[in-house]
């Protein structure tokens, strides 16, 4: 009689045969002679997966490796060219790990991106999940990162009822069935797809699921309640600015370099106010005094930081490019491209 088959191999072996067909087409995926992909494409790609999702990621991965193909050629530029790259992706700190992290690689790895986790996980920005996928994705080996489209199709798959922060071991316990010795790379990225694709954080496409059979929240009628959220009543802090767009006759919008600490380190700004959590505690820029007389009101803006929302009174002011000598000056009709941060370009917005 034939031996049945657990229901872990079932599925890996259903989840295998739906990613031939179905993956999704993402630069970093290429796969060369080995039927592996680049390890440098993979580890860039996975710093910028980090906290962005995959749709904002694919068009800025693929101008990132146009300019920077090799470890080595990443090497050789400097923490602000990668941060004025990395604007629009937020969450800086990566853009500055990575650069560490390539440069340990070559001084340590010889450029050779590590294939072993005690040598992943030293390098600055990588921690458990992501050496995983790089060694996983890019290497092939034997290992399960457990990202949040994972712990989703487990916990539906065994109807696991408790908010996912909860079970953190059962998670990982579990997802360790899935496993495989041979095909880890591909069975990685068909769980990342199918919980992208089917089995959606809302909505699931269970009807056309391939392993809705061994699904218990399927059975159940459970998968528009796990994952089970915990409620929160944390309110975002809120911080506020005021930011002053300066423009001179020749189109041009004044900016200035941010500090190297602290929020957007290094980053181009428009002048602006110290970022407070008391309104009334706000301190005019130094720079108003020289635009006071022709300084006028545009527009209110609330930006979402991950940790709090920065509302920023906007201001205009017309000035003449010869008062305003030692400045640094943008286009105006470039200033999207000009690798100010995401929330100046949205304040810029608002005044032109
Ligand atoms: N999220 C994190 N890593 C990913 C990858 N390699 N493919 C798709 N989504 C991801």
């Amino acid at each position: 009689m034939q031996k049945l088959k657990a229901k872990e191999l079932i599925i890996q072996r259903k989840l295998l045969g739906w990613y031939k067909k179905n993956k999704r087409n993402l630069p970093w995926r290429k796969l060369y002679k080995n039927q592996l992909p680049s390890p440098y494409f993979v580890l860039v790609s996975e710093y910028m997966l980090q906290q962005t999702t995959v749709g904002t990621v694919k068009k800025r991965f693929e101008e990132f490796v146009v300019k920077w193909p090799s470890i080595n050629q990443l090497t050789n530029i400097s923490e602000s060219k990668i941060l004025s790259f990395w604007s629009g992706l937020g969450y800086y700190s990566r853009a500055k790990n990575l650069l560490k992290a390539a440069k340990i690689i070559k001084k340590k790895f010889n450029n050779e991106i590590p294939c072993a986790y005690d040598n992943l996980i030293i390098l600055p920005g990588i921690g458990d999940y992501t050496a995983k996928a790089i060694l996983g994705i890019a290497y092939n080996k034997p290992v399960m990162p457990i990202d949040s489209n994972i712990e989703r199709i487990i916990a539906r798959i065994y109807g696991l009822q408790s908010p996912l922060m909860k079970i953190k071991k059962q998670l990982k316990d579990k997802s360790n069935l899935f496993i495989s010795k041979k095909s880890s790379s591909n069975l990685i990225q068909a769980f990342m797809d199918y919980g992208s694709l089917v089995c959606t954080p809302r909505n699931p496409d269970c009807k056309s699921c391939l392993i809705k059979s061994k699904c218990v929240s399927n059975k159940k009628n459970l998968q528009n309640i796990i994952p089970v959220k915990i409620k929160s009543n944390i309110e975002k802090r809120r911080k506020y600015s005021r930011a002053y767009i300066i423009y001179n006759e020749n189109n041009e919008i004044l900016v200035r370099k941010r500090s190297s600490k602290g929020m957007l380190p290094s980053m181009l700004e428009i002048p602006n106010d110290n970022w407070v959590i008391n309104k009334k505690k706000l301190v005019e820029d130094s720079i108003v005094k020289k635009v006071k007389k022709n300084i006028k009101f545009k527009g209110l803006i609330e930006y979402s930081f991950s940790h709090f929302n920065l509302e920023t009174e906007v201001f205009f002011a017309y000035v003449k490019k010869n008062n305003f000598q030692k400045h640094k000056w943008i286009k105006k009709n470039n200033f999207k491209n000009s690798g100010l941060p995401t929330v100046m370009k949205k304040i810029i917005e608002i005044a032109i």
